[in-house]
């Protein structure tokens, strides 16, 4: 018969494990790897773009930045990337061998951006590993040859740590300025998701600041190129 000291025991043992999965599960080479299965499980289309979305952004949560920054080689990545006078630098890395998806880091100085577009074809998630950004996204309803249908969804300041994502199914628009003297983002994308399209990605610019506010709650977004788009927004 299982005495109650013995119960005790193999309950706490229990527990335990239960805590020490859990650890397991938050550190680095374990979300590195989620990450990973996540995007080929998008690319094979198992999952949707949503899915692997809400996936990427709770595996951020709470991430050791100092372990990431070491796996990313991020000091001498940063050493190799010297501010812009407009936009950004960046440089694509390794994070795994043989990594389905694509990470990059992003460098800019105070007042420069990540130009405000929109994605076709293509997920990304972006993770502020240093400095601050004033991040904005908006759900991309519809499109014409002039302008983009858009509601705004995101407005805030982004700290380290702090992440978004995109995809063709939601906050597709985004626009990021760096509000401290340099901000550097880990971004992780998956493109090619509809290799039928025959191109892997396309992005869209567009001029927030000369969006017309509509009845409905949207705003029309005209739509820019890229060299206007870098000069008014840069
Ligand atoms: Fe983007």
């Amino acid at each position: 018969m299982t005495t109650r000291r013995e119960l005790i025991l193999s309950m706490a043992t229990l527990w335990l494990a239960r805590v020490a999965s859990a650890v397991e599960a938050l550190r680095l080479p374990v979300r590195l790897k989620r990450l990973d299965e996540l995007s080929r499980a998008l690319s094979r289309h198992e999952i949707a773009q949503v899915d692997w979305q809400d996936g990427v952004e709770s595996l951020a949560r709470g991430i050791d930045l100092v372990e990431l920054c070491k796996a990313a080689d991020f000091e001498r990545v940063a050493a190799r990337l010297p501010l812009l006078t407009k936009g950004t630098n960046a440089e694509a890395i390794q994070l795994l061998p043989g990594q389905r998806f694509t990470p990059k880091i992003f460098a800019m100085g105070r007042g420069r951006a990540i130009i405000p577009h929109g994605h076709v074809n293509m997920v990304s998630h972006h993770l502020v590993l240093q400095g601050a950004l004033h991040g904005r996204h908006w759900e991309r309803l519809g499109d014409s040859d002039e302008a983009l249908i858009l509601r705004p969804t995101i407005d805030r300041t982004f700290k380290p740590g702090d992440s978004s994502s995109i995809s063709d199914q939601r906050d597709n628009v985004h626009w990021f300025v760096a509000t401290s003297e340099r901000a550097y983002t880990l971004d992780c994308i998956v493109d090619n998701l509809d290799p039928s399209r025959g191109y892997r990605f396309h992005i869209d610019f567009i001029d927030p600041d000369r969006a017309r506010a509509q009845p409905d709650g949207t705003v029309r977004a005209p739509r820019l190129g890229l060299d206007e788009a870098l000069r008014r927004y840069g």
